[in-house]
């Protein structure tokens, strides 16, 4: 049966992984996946989930299994991390899952059990991977503007004339902060005016938040996203602890499903059981294990917030580094969103052929749209990627 199978095209992002891999050049730099790395260029096991680590390898007694949305506990840790105070425990459905993709992957396959018909407005562009996700399950996708490419900031008019068109029954597909692949992200009086704009329509908000904390702190990442999970009847959520954990390879992730009527929501935590029953049993535990010590217990919880706003504001530096540089290099201000935008990610602004340019001759890795992950960049590299970018011709 095999022969009927032929080769899947390949993920732009993985694919990059590799050709960085193969690349011999000592100089390379490498902007590509989404993973943060320090100045050594090391993506390291934060201080607080090794500590958490060491201490469960001690104390654990057993690895049988939890429960299929997992560790109770670590729901109701991702919840407060990710809610606060917005609504309170019986209007939240959570379920653990493999990672942030495998939230995604879940919030769509309930959706379309709610709807089958439905269709998923996504912004243009957005991470590839949800749009791979969507048509390998057959859903529709409808692009919503996004992103001005004169300015590279948020094209909030497009954005909203565009999400007007939605129905009740169809799926908004936002991300909460740090918009990947662009790192342009709406303002605060652009996000009221989504919220009045999905109330208008009855579509149902779906965000991603993959980077709580990697942009303008835990509580300000999370605002978007409470705002709307409180102002709207239903909303799903997708969460990561992938980046701001550093847990990458634990597949550590929750989806969450917020609703004003608490019978429903209590239904939604029904499906999530039988959803994560359908596709794996039971969610990863390890690193949820690990996360949930880390949000419960003080001393850890606040080394985990410290190492993580070294991070964030490690790339903040970054970018403003990386503008002055391109300010002092290019003699123009047209690189200057590099330190508005938020996150890890930036859209450069690059046209296929410079970014080509950019890997070939500068051993420069970004991904083809021109994205960049600003954490693969150091102090030393900053002018180094500065003067190839002037080079390029971007
Ligand atoms: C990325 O966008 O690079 C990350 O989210 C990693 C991934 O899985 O693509």
């Amino acid at each position: 049966m095999f022969e009927t199978l032929s080769q899947q095209p390949p993920d732009k992002i993985i694919e990059l992984m590799k050709l960085y891999a193969d690349d011999p050049r000592a100089e390379k730099i490498d902007l590509g996946v989404g993973v943060y790395k320090n100045a050594e260029g090391v993506t390291p096991v934060m201080r607080a989930i090794k500590a958490a680590e060491k201490r469960l390898w001690e104390e654990q007694t057993t690895k049988s299994y939890v429960g299929l949305t997992g560790d109770p506990a670590f729901n109701d840790a991702m919840i407060d991390l990710v809610l606060g105070d917005a609504l309170s425990r019986p209007h939240v459905a959570s379920a653990a899952t493999p990672g942030g993709t495998g939230a995604v992957r879940q919030a769509f396959e309930l959706a379309r059990m709610a709807n089958p018909g439905l269709r998923v407005f996504v912004s243009d562009p957005t991470w590839p991977n949800h749009l791979s996700i969507l048509k390998h399950l057959g859903i529709e996708t409808v692009p919503y503007r996004y992103f001005d490419d004169a300015t590279c900031t948020v094209d909030s008019e497009g954005m909203l004339a565009d999400l007007e068109r939605a129905r009740p029954g169809d799926i908004v597909l936002l991300h909460g902060c740090c918009h990947n692949p662009t790192g342009a992200n709406p303002g605060a009086a652009a996000w009221r005016d989504i919220v009045s704009v999905l109330r208008t329509t009855g579509a149902t908000p779906m965000i991603d938040l993959a980077y709580q904390g990697f942009g303008d702190g835990l509580a300000a990442d999370a605002g978007p996203t409470r705002l709307i999970a409180s102002s709207l009847p239903e909303t799903l959520i997708a969460v990561s602890c992938s980046k701001n954990f550093g847990v990458y390879r634990e597949r550590t992730g929750a989806l969450m499903a917020a609703g004003q009527d608490t019978d429903r929501v209590a239904a939604v935590q029904d499906n999530l059981a039988y959803l994560n029953r359908q596709n794996y049993s039971f969610p990863p535990d390890h690193g949820a294990r690990a996360v949930t010590m880390v949000l419960t217990d003080p001393e850890l919880r606040a080394d985990w917030e410290a190492e993580l706003e070294e991070m964030r504001t490690g790339m903040l530096h970054l970018r403003e580094a990386l503008a002055a540089e391109l300010r002092a290099r290019a003699g123009s201000d047209r690189f200057a969103f590099l330190a508005e935008h938020r996150g890890m990610f930036s859209r450069l602004g690059a046209t296929p052929e410079q970014v080509q340019r950019l890997r070939e001759d500068h051993g420069v890795y970004m991904v083809g749209d021109s994205r960049m992950n600003i954490a693969g960049l150091n102090e030393a590299t900053v002018p180094i990627l500065a003067e190839a970018i002037v080079r390029a011709g971007v």
